[in-house]
């Protein structure tokens, strides 16, 4: 069976949490295949609000199987405290979650290399989450990383000594001023590493080609968005893995013939949190009030979210490169109430106006042209049916799937499970 893929199209925080939350009862196996801990991916239903960093969204539902595949990085410290939160909320995650033996650990000093490595940037730096992501995919492509499979060997501790020995001897050339405890650090590491060994390790790709020779149906879910991706975001200011769908290949060991629906996530407007270009960024009242009304702050961090129009350019560009089969706008809801809406659907570049995404999009080279559309006044957080929906947001939509040529299949109007309605 066809493995389906779920991705931000955007610079993340798109709400991707939400609707692998929603799909996961038409799945047996939902699997993370890239990042780590830098994702927060939220999910809000029965009134509450859980928070995911590393642990894939299905994990609420009894009957799905949760994988974490080979392309994800792992830090011991964090999936404990995820653990831990899922026991206070009576969640068994012992049978339903499954770690890939060939996934990468993050090691307490490849967090401080993150730290020193940004610190010694000064205003170049990337905005990186400082969890590490950068400087564990560093040793895993340096081929030094360890992996979980590692920690089933008895040489393993010789091997993390070695490799933190390495780092401390990096952070020193780094030269900053970076403060550090490397025991307690260690501490809390190797604790994390005891609760991660309870955990069931497997040969991932082996568990994921079975399963679809067993017409199990699988959700493969991103992290991160399309615009961050190593090779295809806004280098050098992106995350550093492949967050676009040919990660999901790499990440779980999914042939390529065997991809499904691609499920492509982004918001009415656009986000962005860390550092880099963002053409439609707006520095005005309405991009206030995109932050307020959306909450606009990073699950992970907590850093307030920059915010803008919906850049169609960019947008297109992600769907391009995904081969995104169906959209779902998320956070509709967030934009009620203003008289007028912006969508940017060409760049002026260097004189020009183009239409495709530019090998540069800083500022001096790239200003967004805009098309403008009515907005609609209609609180929509209580409606249910597409049929509900005010005529200027039906206009909105019809304009983007005629623009991208890819249908809206989901409109999302609020955070909770229950908010989100169907086309
Ligand atoms: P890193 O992956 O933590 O090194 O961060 C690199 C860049 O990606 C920074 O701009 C982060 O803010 C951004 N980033 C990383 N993970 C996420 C995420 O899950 N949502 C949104 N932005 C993210």
């Amino acid at each position: 069976m066809a493995v389906d893929l779920l991705l931000g199209l955007q610079w993340g925080d798109e709400g991707k949490g939400k609707i692998v939350d929603v799909l996961t009862s038409k799945y047996n196996i939902i699997a993370r295949f890239q990042g780590g801990p830098n994702a927060g991916h939220t999910l809000v239903f029965n009134g509450k609000k859980h928070v995911l960093h590393t642990i894939p969204s299905g994990i609420f539902h009894e009957d799905a199987i949760n994988l974490v595949g080979n392309g994800v990085v792992i830090d011991p410290v964090i999936f404990k405290k995820e653990l831990d939160k899922l026991t206070e909320q009576g969640v068994d995650y012992k049978k339903n979650l499954l770690i890939s033996r060939k996934a990468h650990v993050i090691l307490p000093t490849h967090r401080l290399l993150d730290a020193a490595s940004e610190t010694s940037k000064g205003k170049a730096k990337i905005g990186s989450t400082l969890k590490g992501i950068g400087p564990t995919y560093m040793d895993k492509t340096g081929r030094n990383g360890i992996r979980v499979g590692d920690l089933e060997m008895n040489d393993w501790k010789e091997k993390y000594r070695a490799l933190a020995n390495k780092h401390e001897a990096m952070i020193d050339f780094y030269n900053v001023d970076i403060q550090y405890d490397l025991d307690e650090l260690e501490a809390e590491f190797f604790e994390g590493v005891e609760q991660l060994k309870t955990l069931q390790f497997i040969d991932s790709e082996e568990y994921v080609f079975q399963a679809q020779k067993a017409e199990k149906s699988i959700l493969a879910e991103g992290a991160q968005g399309s615009l961050l991706d190593i090779d295809f975001g806004t280098y050098p200011f992106v995350t550093s893995s492949n967050t676009t769908a040919a990660g999901a290949c790499t990440g779980l060991g999914i042939a390529p013939n065997k991809i499904g629906d691609v499920f492509g996530i982004f918001k009415a407007y656009t986000t962005r949190v860390g550092s880099g270009p963002f053409p439609t960024e707006l520095f005005d009242e309405d991009g206030a009030t995109m932050a307020k009304v959306g909450n606009e702050f990073g699950a992970t961090t907590g850093r307030p979210r920059r915010c803008g129009w919906l850049d169609l350019v960019a947008l297109k560009y992600a769907c391009q490169v995904n081969g995104v089969t169906q959209l779902m706008m998320m956070k509709a809801d967030v934009l009620s109430g203003f008289e007028t809406l912006k969508v940017c659907t060409a760049y002026n570049y260097k004189g020009k106006t183009i239409t495709h995404l530019p090998y540069n999009i800083e500022e001096e080279n790239v200003s967004p042209i805009y098309s403008e559309m009515a907005g609609w006044k209609a609180d929509l957080t209580s409606m249910s049916e597409a049929s509900q929906l005010p005529k200027a947001l039906n206009e909105y939509i019809d304009f983007l799937e005629k623009e991208l040529e890819i249908p809206i299949k989901i409109v999302s109007v609020g955070p909770d499970r229950k908010q989100t309605i169907f086309r």
